[in-house]
């Protein structure tokens, strides 16, 4: 099943996520739909909050389809270390059209559960470290815009509030 992805202005891409406790069936009927949705966006990560499902869980593919081993699961992630920095532009499906440069760190040690709850630890450098930083934030009702310049994050919400007012959001 493919999911509507919810926009900026939504109340559950701002609230902090609960943990994922049932590791089952219907979970894994969940990832599967959460990557379907995703690939349909042409995201290479989604995060439950942005189909209005308020739980600590997010997929990434940052291969997009062509490498199997690169689809993850993130069911209640954490950063377990990071290390430099890299510059470079950031988007959001739940914040179509918007594109803005962020400096993350570059490489990501993260700890998660899988689909079927086992603990692993991955390393990710560059894009995988930005979609770990990116994904991770969504659980804790944190959106990239929350890390710009006010400057710039006043002038995005107002664009988004003409879009809202013309029926276009
Ligand atoms: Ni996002």
């Amino acid at each position: 099943m493919i999911y509507p992805i919810v926009k900026y202005g939504d109340p559950v891409l701002e609230t902090p996520a609960a943990p994922v406790i049932e590791f089952g069936d219907k979970l894994k009927k969940l990832v599967d739909d959460m990557f379907e949705s995703m690939y349909e966006a042409q995201g290479v990560g989604l995060a439950a909050p942005q189909i209005g499902i308020s739980l600590r869980l997010s997929v990434i593919d940052t291969s997009f389809k062509e490498d199997p081993e690169a689809r993850l699961v993130l069911a209640n992630p954490e950063i377990i270390s990071m290390e430099g920095t890299q510059t470079g532009g950031e988007g959001c499906l739940s914040i179509p059209d918007f594109r803005e440069n962020l400096t993350r760190g570059k490489r990501v040690t993260i700890k998660a559960q899988d689909v079927n709850g086992n603990w692993y630890e991955k390393t990710g450098e560059d894009l995988l470290a930005r979609a770990f930083q990116h994904e991770i934030d969504h659980l804790n009702g944190m959106l990239y815009i929350h890390r710009l310049s006010s400057l710039k994050r006043d002038m995005i919400k107002r664009k988004i509030r003409r879009l809202q007012r013309q029926g276009e959001w």
